[in-house]
Formats: C-alpha cells, structure tokens, sequence
C-alpha cells in the first residue's frame, strides 16, 4: 500500500450502511476516517432552528468560532471541535433535522468544504457524506457511492430498532426514508448524485461483509 496521502470517497444515501463500511475501509487501509455528517451536525446544533434566517456575515462569524481537527485511524479515528471530540449529543433526530437545515445554507457548505480539504492535506482518508466524491475531492482516486432500494434500507433501519427493544414501524420508517431521500437529491445545493467516476456499489442483495469485499477489490 502506498504512503503518499489519498482520500477515498464514501457517499450514499441515508441509511445505506456508510459509516459502518467507512470505519473499516479506514481500517483496512490504515487511514483515518472522517464522519461529514458530524461536522453538519455539529453547526445544526450549535447554530440551531435561527440558521437560516441568519445573514451570511453571521453565519460566517458563527462558523469562525469552530476549529475541526482528525486525529488516530480506522475505528479510532476522534473527530474534534476546539479541541474537544464530538460525542453522541449530536446522535438524536433533533440534531439531524437540525442539521439538514444548515446543510442547505451555501455558506456552511462552503466553509466545510474548505476544513475538509484542509484536513486531506494533512493525512490521508476515507471522507463519508453525500456530496464527496462529487463536490469536495472531485479528484479523488477511489470513490464510491452505496446505494439500496428505500425498502431494503427501511427494514435495515426496522430491525435494528426492533434489536434495540425500541418501538418501530416499518411502513412509516419507508414513507421517512423517501421523504428524505427527495429531499437530499432534488435541493439545489450539492444535491445527493454519485460522481461520474464514482464506483456504485448496490447493497441491496449484500450484507456488510460483501459490500466491504467489493471495495476493497478496487485496491491493489
Ligand atoms: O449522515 P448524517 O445523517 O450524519 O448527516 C447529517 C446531515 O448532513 C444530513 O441531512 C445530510 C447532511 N450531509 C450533507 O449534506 N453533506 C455531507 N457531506 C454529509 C452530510
């Protein structure tokens, strides 16, 4: 494996299994792992339900507060605010709806466009989000984009809910998943789309572990 530093691209729609093949990529490569829909979860938290009525000179200033930092590899990969690593208070559907919000305001993206290519100049990666391989590392050697049916996802989504003793409904869980699914690839702004050199992996029929063997067949 090669020491020079690389990203690799990691995009798909919600509920598709990225974060999970993310990791272990990382992993796999000795690479560090960046969470993208932290860092919009982060400033949907922070900046909460005011955002977008804020000014751009606002938001700017807001966003100048924040200073992200990488650090480690693979699973150990810690994700950092001023220094602090973000932790689970940014895990609940609050922070999320907070946080797609703020993914639509165009400065925010672009201010994060700018840390997460800062943070590639410093150590090689595997970045998870939506707009990776499209938008941020355009010319990234290895991208790929996860995709599976809404159904499929959906009953993912159900069964984990179910292991985790708590109350879910598959036909609503589906109906959700749609919903967002319009919504992350219709908005104007880096819309949900796999790069035209993205390698699209469908899930659908693949448990983890097949997904994970048809990405690592693209490295030598
Ligand atoms: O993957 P996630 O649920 O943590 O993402 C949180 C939100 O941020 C979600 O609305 C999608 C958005 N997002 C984005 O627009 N671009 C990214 N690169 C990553 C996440």
């Amino acid at each position: 494996m090669q020491n020079n530093l690389r990203v690799v691209t990691l995009d798909g729609p919600a509920g598709v299994g990225k974060t999970t093949l993310a990791k272990r990529v990382a992993q796999e490569l000795s690479i560090a792992y960046l969470d993208t829909g932290a860092m919009f979860r982060i400033f949907g938290w922070k900046f909460g339900e005011a955002a977008p009525t804020m000014s751009e000179q606002e938001l700017e200033a807001h966003i100048a507060q924040y200073a992200f930092s990488l650090s480690g590899i693979g699973f150990k990969s810690v994700l950092s605010v001023n220094g602090t690593p973000v932790g689970d208070e940014i895990r609940t559907e609050e922070v999320a709806a907070l946080a797609s919000s703020v993914a639509k305001l165009p400065v925010v993206r672009d201010a994060l466009k700018r840390v997460q290519r800062e943070i590639s100049t410093q150590t090689s990666l595997v970045a998870e989000g939506r707009d990776m391989g499209s938008v941020v590392f355009p010319t990234a050697r290895y991208k790929f984009f996860l995709d599976a049916t809404a159904e499929e996802r959906g009953s993912r989504r159900f069964n984990q809910l179910q292991e985790m003793g708590k109350p879910a409904d598959l036909d609503l869980i589906i109906t959700q998943i749609k919903e967002r699914d319009m919504q992350d690839r219709t908005r104007s702004i880096a819309p949900l789309i796999a790069a035209k050199d993205a390698n699209i992996i469908d899930t659908t029929e693949l448990d983890i572990e097949g997904v994970f063997t048809a990405i690592m067949d693209f490295f030598e």
